[in-house]
């Protein structure tokens, strides 16, 4: 009986989940099972994506009949060659004699040491940029070597924009029936198996990744279809998100792992008091006794953190075994980009000090701290002494330094952020029949290829709630003739309140999507759709789609620099005491400004006004 699900019109999944399995690899507890992922397409040719782990060969066979529906199989792809993908590769092709393998010169000697030699007839070598047409779609691909195996060859469909990436973006646990990530709570239920596969399968393999992940981000991609785990079409950049990360090795969060172990229970009072030091600093704390975790999931934790701290007993005059072997995982996983403190005990001759430092010297940008804790059988006021000494030490690190605190105002000179060469835009939005506008600083090209730009606008403006509610708008970039009578109508007064663009003397025009934009002192609009939005409190900031881009005019784009020192007006020259607003020019006077005043006519806060000279 066939058990398959529709990815796209001509794709279809046909794998399966196992969760019978104890140990993957031999090696990883994987108690919530793990999925093996094969992929159809179904196009004038029929092409198979990687095979299956014989665990699941009886399912696999059944699902791959029936998608076919007594179709031949033209091709199978052989991405990667390691067994959980390619263990029914040989029973495929005894079963399809006229099926063609298209694969990496690599992964063809792997097929030959698995199993035999194939006939040339039956063999399509490809490498790197390599295309296959298949009728609808065109594959090319793209070489992956050492995610997780040298000869992996990720496929990318130029059609349906889906990137095959073999190992890639996986993770343990069985599927439940789901196969798209948005189908579950993946953040809640998956991101830690997911970081637990990542760390342990590709993680030694951290700038291999990282040249895939650049690879990747020339491509324009709608589907992300890896060979366990879930397939990915909404929120791609979340889960490449966290590969940039992870295969960087930069931490995910500032915080301390405590890995212990404790023969007796006084190491691990140690490593407790620690915790609870730390803990009243106010950082975040996680601990494993790494004689009862299996080493898997501590080494993706310590991915996770920035800071580590390890506990450990003398044994055989050497570190405790279990440590010992957290720490050699460690290292093979190419630990890198910690700072790590040491409490170590030893009831006559202490060691773990010296024999952690010399496993972790030779790590890259691994800051081993000298503050460190020597127990000698069990906690003393000495040990708490020195205890008190490593958490001050590490929680020194935390501390903001004095030019980032967002405490202190005076820290913050706008003048500098103006420096920053930020456009003037007037950003348009539609609701019904109702049009309205106002001016934003804030737009700017995210990404190339796909084509996106940002927004941020402020929620009190009308035109914010109209994006928000219809998602889509107009952006009409400003030109260094614009007028400041334009500034005031468009930036000085609320659509809440006034017609801004049906009342005022601009000229307008219509682009696809039925929104307006400006046509005069503008030299281009941009038209966009909202794909994404990120609520920073005041603001939102809007990731969009750039459906239309269009030039209207040949004059100079204007700067937020310009506009201050050519286009608005300069105050007066006045005896009176108060603070004008760098924006639009309107004076409070007072000898104080209140901290939450809002400038009445453009709405900036108390941060945009200065003195008045
Ligand atoms: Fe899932 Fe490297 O095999």
């Amino acid at each position: 009986m066939h058990c398959t699900r529709k990815i796209t019109d001509d794709l279809v999944w046909i794998g399966g989940s196992d969760r019978k399995l104890s140990l993957f690899e031999a090696v990883y507890p994987v108690p919530s099972g793990v999925s093996y992922n094969s992929y159809l397409l179904k196009d004038d040719k029929t092409v198979l994506f990687d095979t299956v782990d014989n665990a699941i060969g009886a399912l696999f066979f059944d699902n791959l009949a029936y998608e076919l529906g007594g179709r031949a199989l033209d091709y199978v792809v052989v991405q990667h060659m390691e067994p959980d993908h390619s263990a029914t590769l040989w029973q495929l092709l005894a079963l399809h004699p006229e099926t063609k393998v298209v694969t990496s010169a690599k992964a063809l000697t792997m097929i030959t040491q698995f199993f035999s030699a194939l006939p040339a007839e039956r063999v399509v070598t490809i490498k790197e940029s390599d295309t296959l047409e298949t009728g609808r779609h065109t594959l090319s691909f793209v070489a992956a070597p050492m995610v997780h195996w040298p000869e992996v060859m990720m496929t990318y469909d130029t059609t349906d924009k889906v990137l095959f990436t073999a190992d890639a973006f996986g993770t343990f646990g069985a599927l439940d029936g789901a196969i798209f990530a948005d189908e579950v709570d993946f953040e809640r239920d998956y991101l830690d198996e997911a970081r637990r596969y990542y760390c342990n399968i590709v993680g030694k393999y951290g700038p291999q990744v990282q040249t895939v992940l650049k690879k990747a981000a020339g491509l324009d991609i709608a589907y992300i279809c890896p060979l366990h785990g879930f397939v990915w079409r909404t929120e791609l950049d979340s889960i490449i998100g966290k590969y940039d990360l992870w295969s960087r090795y930069e931490p995910e969060e500032n915080g301390v792992l405590i890995a212990y172990t404790s023969v007796y229970g006084d190491t691990q009072t140690a490593a407790e008091l620690a915790a609870v030091k730390l803990r009243e600093k106010g950082l975040k704390v996680k601990m494993f006794d790494a004689s009862m975790t299996h080493t898997s999931y501590i080494v993706a934790e310590t991915f996770r953190f920035s800071h580590i701290i390890f506990a450990t007993t003398t044994y055989n005059n050497g570190i405790f075994i279990k440590m010992e072997e957290l720490l050699h995982d460690l290292v093979a996983h190419n630990f890198c980009n910690k700072t790590v403190g040491i409490i170590e005990n030893g009831s006559w001759a202490p060691q773990p000090a010296k024999l952690i430092r010399e496993m972790l010297v030779g790590c890259k940008d691994v800051t081993l701290l000298d503050e460190q804790v020597t127990l000698k059988s069990s906690m003393k006021e000495q040990n708490e002494a020195e205890l008190d000494i490593l958490v001050d030490r590490i929680a020194a690190d935390f501390a903001k330094p004095a030019h980032t605190n967002s405490d202190n105002d005076s820290a913050v000179d706008n003048a500098a952020l103006f420096k920053i060469s930020y456009g003037l835009y007037v950003l348009t939005a539609k609701d019904g029949d109702r049009d309205n506008g106002c001016i934003i600083n804030t737009a700017q090209l995210l990404t190339d290829t796909p084509r996106r730009i940002t927004i941020a606008v402020n929620k009190k403006n009308l035109t914010h709630d109209m994006v928000l509610k219809t998602g889509r708008f107009n952006i009409s970039v400003l030109t260094d003739k614009s007028k400041f009578s334009m500034f005031k109508d468009m930036g000085f007064v609320s659509g809440h309140n006034e017609e801004k663009i049906a009342d005022k003397p601009i000229d307008i025009e219509r682009s696809s999507n039925g929104l307006v934009y400006l046509t005069e002192n503008v030299n281009a609009f941009i038209s966009g759709k909202v794909i994404e939005t990120y609520d920073y409190g005041t603001h939102t900031l809007f990731v969009a789609e750039v459906t239309e881009a269009r030039i209207i005019g040949d004059d100079d784009s204007v700067t937020y620099d310009y506009y201050q020192k050519h286009i608005k007006p300069k105050p007066a020259p006045t005896k009176k005491k108060g603070f004008i607003c760098t924006v639009c020019g309107y004076i409070y006077e007072g000898e104080t400004l209140p901290p939450d005043f809002e400038c009445p006519l453009c709405g900036h806060g108390a941060a945009d006004f200065e003195p008045l000279a």
